[in-house]
């Protein structure tokens, strides 16, 4: 794996990665849906960091358009009053999730306004933005001119569209049609662009009919919370049209620092925004504007909640911080990634939680890293052993390791996160059984020096596939991993897989905690 880029004068300089999110709607509450797009993101980063990688993870909010605008009036707020209220509810959730952005966008930042307009006004400089009188169906809920494919069985279904009223009106328009030849070779010959591919087969499906240009102005008479067009003050811009360009508005867009990132690495979204809005509108903005292209749209499929669709009419929408509060982050982070394949839809149910809880976070590392702590204690004096390789004793983890280490790196390269998990709980299942099988209170009941080294040979080995363990699953389960690193007496510092994810001794010598509990029984 080629991690470092060698420039012509031969200085060093790190890879480059930047991940993004969606930016959620400041009309609603933080669901499981958000939380595990921010999660998943943030997972991803971390493998980035570990991997030495120059990492910028954007989150943030989408504050403008007609929902906010209504969702403020009847809650008595202004819409900027319910932004600021909706940020801080979404910032929280970020915290008490552990995800760690590098940068939090709000729409209506001035840093992002003034991109926006100034883009506008290069298209329409350009003639790629037009002004026409257009006649046609509006959806009020996403707030846009409908089209004859939006139907379903002849008609545009209420639950996706709402009220749909006839309407006559002059906006401006972005010339799509004109680059959709160009969209679909780029799509057709990029394999890597949309993840899973099995998306892109939708994206070229929509391509197959005719495009209408797309409208990005609402008139101020209809809606007056967003960004007013530079050229026309009697209109704002388009909400999608305006939260797109958060992805280049906050990175240096049109200044020299905007190489430093751009291209995004991945555009973190669910697939109900793959279509038209990521894989249509987006790059045909990019490409309208002269810009390289985003490498991949990272599309996640949707949670369900015991197999039913989440909705608030239902009252089954899932609060992960409910979770969270009672459990803590890292289990909440460990079941989100556990349980769905990246790219399908998965379903939350209590009880899935519960078991994943009991059995892999409790029963086998919990209790893996308790066992541990209690015999270095017990056995010797609190101070891991020294490991010395040509004695043998190993019983094959080293070996297994060995197997184990870059398939779970290509795995979690790969976003195969479930695969990867899977096998990092064979080894620590493995290690628990190596435990068994050894049975170090038997060997301390030996006074022969062959039992005896046997002995902290186990309790070395053990402890060291601990370590990596707890390494690799840093990303998931940070807060867990980093206690695991104070039980086992490491001193904080700027973590590596490449270096540190390999059978080594770096333990010997620690003083170790006498005992922890890192996953508490459930009440049940
Ligand atoms: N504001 C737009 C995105 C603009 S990006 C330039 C939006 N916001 S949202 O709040 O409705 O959704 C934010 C993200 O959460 C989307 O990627 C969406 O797919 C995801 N999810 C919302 N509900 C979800 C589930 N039930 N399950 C998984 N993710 C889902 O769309």
């Amino acid at each position: 794996m080629i991690r470092y880029v060698l420039f012509s004068q031969n200085s060093l300089i790190m890879k480059k990665f930047y991940i993004t999110t969606a930016i959620d709607y400041a009309n609603g509450k933080p669901h499981i849906g958000h939380a595990y797009e921010k999660v998943l993101a943030d997972v991803i980063s971390r493998i980035h960091r570990l991997l030495g990688e120059d990492v910028h993870f954007l989150t943030g909010l989408d504050e403008h358009g007609q929902k906010v605008q209504q969702t403020a009036e009847k809650n008595g707020m202004t819409p900027q009053e319910l932004c600021n209220a909706t940020a801080v509810d979404f910032r929280s959730m970020c915290r008490e999730l552990s995800v760690l952005y590098d940068d939090y966008v709000r729409t209506t930042q001035p840093r992002h306004k003034d991109v926006v307009s100034n883009i506008l006004e290069k298209l329409f400089a350009q003639g790629e933005i037009y002004k026409a009188e257009y006649s046609g169906y509006y959806s009020t809920v996403t707030e846009q001119f409908l089209q004859e494919k939006d139907k379903v069985d002849g008609v545009w279904p209420k639950e996706t569209f709402g009220d749909v009223v006839e309407m006559s009106e002059s906006n401006y328009f972005f010339r799509l049609a004109k680059h959709k030849d160009w969209l679909i070779d780029h799509i057709n010959s990029h394999p890597d662009f949309i993840f899973p591919q099995f998306r892109a087969k939708q994206v070229l499906e929509f391509l197959a009919d005719d495009i209408n240009d797309l409208c990005i102005s609402r008139p101020k008479n209809r809606l007056s919370w967003g960004i007013s067009l530079p050229f026309d003050d009697q209109y704002v811009t388009y909400v999608w049209f305006d939260a797109l360009i958060n992805y280049i508005s906050v990175v240096g867009y049109d200044t020299k620092d905007f190489e430093k990132y751009w291209p995004v690495d991945y555009h973190t979204i669910g697939k109900d925004i793959l279509v038209p809005a990521h894989a249509v509108y987006w790059p045909i903005m990019l490409h309208a504007l002269d810009l390289p292209m985003p490498k991949t749209l990272l599309v996640h499929g949707w949670w369900t909640c015991s197999g039913t669709k989440m909705s608030k009419s239902l009252g089954n929408v899932i609060n992960p911080m409910e979770y969270a509060k009672i459990y803590g982050s890292d289990p909440v982070r460990y079941f989100l990634i556990r349980e769905m394949k990246v790219g399908q839809d998965s379903d939350f149910s209590h009880d899935l939680f519960a078991s994943r809880y009991d059995n892999d976070l409790g029963n086998d590392l919990g209790n893996l890293v308790s066992r541990i702590l209690n015999m270095v204690s017990r056995y010797c004096d609190g101070v891991c052993p020294e490991y010395i390789q040509d004695q043998g004793h190993d019983g094959g983890m080293i070996a297994l390791w060995e197997a184990t280490r870059d398939r779970f790196i290509d795995q979690c390269c790969g976003l195969q996160f479930h695969l990867a998990l899977d096998d990092l709980f064979i080894f620590i299942r493995a290690t628990n059984k190596y435990i068994e099988t050894m049975a170090p209170w038997k060997l301390a009941k030996s006074s022969a020096s062959a039992d005896k080294n046997a002995l902290l040979a186990t309790l070395a080995i053990a402890a060291e596939c601990v370590r990596i363990a707890a390494l690799a699953l840093y990303p998931i389960i940070p807060n867990m991993s980093a206690q695991i690193f104070y039980l086992f007496g490491i001193s904080p510092k700027t973590l590596r897989w490449e270096a540190e994810l390999q059978f080594g001794n770096s333990l010997a010598g620690n003083r170790f905690a006498e005992g922890a509990i890192l996953f508490p029984r459930r009440d049940p």
